[in-house]
């Protein structure tokens, strides 16, 4: 059985990656710089180069795949999963597991450009699975630069919290669905062990750190401005502050336990990710 692995180079994606070696797995990996994939991986994977973009590099990767597992990112979502799940279904793939976003349940933001990629798959006809997750606690890694320059972390969610998860646990579950068939056609929605305000996180970073840090709250305005300087397009800025504003209002703060249901153990805190990455937060 061949499985072929979109985002390879990416977080989730890499750590799926690994977790299937360490299954004695060679999984097929779809990558733009060949290179970078080599550095990453050697010869435990097979490389093939493409974009998700261009379909012929598609299909040529998805040839003689058994199960796909499928990252899209950015405004193109919709239109790139519903042309995967088309070639995949050409070429007699049997099953694709989607990388989403627990954001669909809102239909928010980038959740909406997720729920036309799940539709799209879904009506294609191939079996699916469908993992929707939180926030991704990598996510505070955009928080380092103003943590080691001023101490300070600024956001738009005020008082409002979200049940982080860290990426080791989205990817194995992911790797639960590539390899067990008893999740076909489910919706995986999982998130971290509780419910923080981004206050919160920036305590727990300041306790791995050994440093003070400050939490301020400013406006979705000065927010936009701020995200609009890193962002790819005004879509995507737009999206982050209306998912910001969700968090403040209490609409993303929910938890469940399928992470610990499918894996048989708790999800990984956000203290734990803290001390792996406190690096990132120090000069
Ligand atoms: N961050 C969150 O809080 C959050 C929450 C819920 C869901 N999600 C979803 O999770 C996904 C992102 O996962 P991630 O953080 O693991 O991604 P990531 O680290 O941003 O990596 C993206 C991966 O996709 C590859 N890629 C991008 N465009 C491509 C294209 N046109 N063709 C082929 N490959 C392409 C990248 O390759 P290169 O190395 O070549 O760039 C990279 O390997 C998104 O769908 C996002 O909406 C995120």
């Amino acid at each position: 059985m061949t499985y072929l692995i979109t985002g390879a180079t990416g977080d989730v994606g890499a750590r799926v990656v690994r977790q299937l070696i360490e299954r004695d797995i060679r999984p097929r990996i779809l990558v733009r710089n060949a290179e970078r994939a080599h550095a990453f991986f050697g010869q435990a994977a097979e490389i093939r180069v493409g974009d998700l973009s261009n379909p012929a590099t598609t299909r040529s990767a998805i040839k003689g795949v058994h199960t796909l597992f499928l990252v899209n990112v950015g405004p193109e979502i919709p239109q790139r999963d519903e042309a995967a799940a088309a070639i995949a279904r050409d070429e007699g793939v049997r099953r694709i597991v989607k990388l989403s976003s627990l954001d669909v349940e809102q239909g928010l933001a980038i959740g909406a450009w997720h729920e036309k990629g799940e539709a799209a798959i879904r009506a294609s006809g191939a079996a699916f699975t469908f993992v929707r997750p939180t926030g991704f606690m990598t996510n505070l890694l955009a928080w380092a630069h103003s943590i080691k320059t001023e101490g300070v972390v600024r956001s738009s969610t005020a008082n409002g919290s979200r049940p982080f998860i860290h990426s080791e646990d989205i990817a194995a579950v992911s790797v639960a669905a590539l390899l067990n068939e008893d999740y076909v056609s489910r919706i995986l929605s999982i998130t971290g062990p509780r419910s923080l305000t981004f206050s919160d996180a920036t305590q727990i970073i300041a306790h791995a750190v050994g440093k003070t840090l400050v939490y301020q709250t400013i406006s979705d305005e000065e927010a936009g401005e701020r995200y609009s300087k890193v962002s790819g397009s005004p879509e995507e800025t737009a999206a982050h502050v209306a998912l910001w504003r969700a968090i403040r209002e209490g609409r993303l703060a929910a938890t469940t336990d399928e992470v610990e249901q499918i894996l048989g153990r708790k999800p990984i805190s956000l203290e734990r990710w803290a001390s792996e990455n406190a690096h990132h937060f120090r000069f």
